[in-house]
């Protein structure tokens, strides 16, 4: 095992949620742990399934603008627990998947809940997203959900990802994204933490798309995919707000953090987008 830490205050409720048994965590976040896509907000359902399925949504959103088909190679960076690797598991054939993550507890999660059909392989390795432990083109497609705010440098994620893609292959990642004058607030916000530690971890919610547009071009990438999806995803803040007894009780972070990003996301100054690119 590589000996790489990574502070994730949210991975380490969940966890204890998991094992302690709270059946309605597990169904909206024990596959995938990100926020939902609604292709219809005002019919979403507020419940744990409704949530799961939402979740497997926007996955499939996400590798939809990589255009992934059968035959192909995959790496799914930031993999979580493996539902993106799953869900490809079960829609395409004859695919080689990988799922890479820092932290081998998710690690371990996923090689329990994930088993390779038999027209696939798949496997879950440790690594960082910056440095990739992969040779050069040997992948059609790599796919960041919802975890690029987490990585130390995106530039270095770019350019790995590039190195690492085939002629042509395809990188598809979704971020909260803030217009231009956010960044700002933003900025004042990660300055004066009230708090002694971040619920969500070390992130970076100040990268553009004029900052992405720019990355884009001078790592190598033409663009494909520009899409913003906040308003399909916005039904997740009343989700989590419901569960809030479950997983925010003991923290105030949590709850002060979750409400600043509804509400500039809610404002319009922070969008939820995906991005997709292909390897010129
Ligand atoms: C919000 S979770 C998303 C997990 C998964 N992609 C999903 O959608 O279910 C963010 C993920 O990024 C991973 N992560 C954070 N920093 C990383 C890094 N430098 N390299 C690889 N994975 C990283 C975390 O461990 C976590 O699994």
């Amino acid at each position: 095992m590589i000996d790489q830490q990574i502070n994730l205050p949210y991975f380490d409720t969940l966890f204890t949620l998991l094992d302690n048994g709270h059946p309605e965590i597990d169904l909206a976040f024990g596959r995938h742990v990100h926020w939902g896509y609604w292709p219809n907000p005002e019919k979403a359902l507020n419940t744990p399934e409704d949530f799961r399925k939402a979740a497997e949504q926007l996955t499939y959103e996400v590798y939809s603008a990589a255009n992934v088909k059968d035959g192909q190679s995959v790496l799914d960076v930031g993999c979580g627990f493996g539902g993106t690797i799953a869900s490809l598991n079960e829609q395409f054939s004859q695919m080689n998947l990988v799922g890479l993550n820092i932290d081998e507890r998710q690690l371990i999660q996923a090689r329990k809940k994930v088993v390779a059909r038999d027209v696939n392989t798949l496997r879950f390795e440790q690594g960082n997203a910056c440095a990739l432990p992969f040779a050069d083109e040997s992948f059609d497609v790599v796919l960041a959900v919802e975890c690029i705010f987490h990585f130390p440098d995106r530039r270095q994620f770019f350019e790995e990802a590039f190195r690492v893609l085939k002629p042509g292959g395809h990188l598809a990642l979704c971020d909260f994204v803030p217009i231009d004058l956010s960044i700002l607030f933003m900025w004042f916000n990660s300055k004066f933490n009230f708090f002694k530690s971040s619920f969500y971890g070390d992130f970076d919610m100040r990268y553009t798309t004029s900052r992405y547009r720019q990355l884009a071009a001078e790592t190598g990438f033409a663009p494909l995919v520009e899409r913003n999806i906040t308003a399909n995803t916005l039904p997740t803040y009343k989700f989590l707000w419901t569960l809030a007894q479950t997983w925010m009780s003991n923290s105030p972070a949590a709850f002060v953090q979750t409400f600043n990003t509804e509400w500039l996301s809610r404002l319009g100054l922070l969008n939820y987008m995906i991005f997709s690119y292909t390897k010129k």
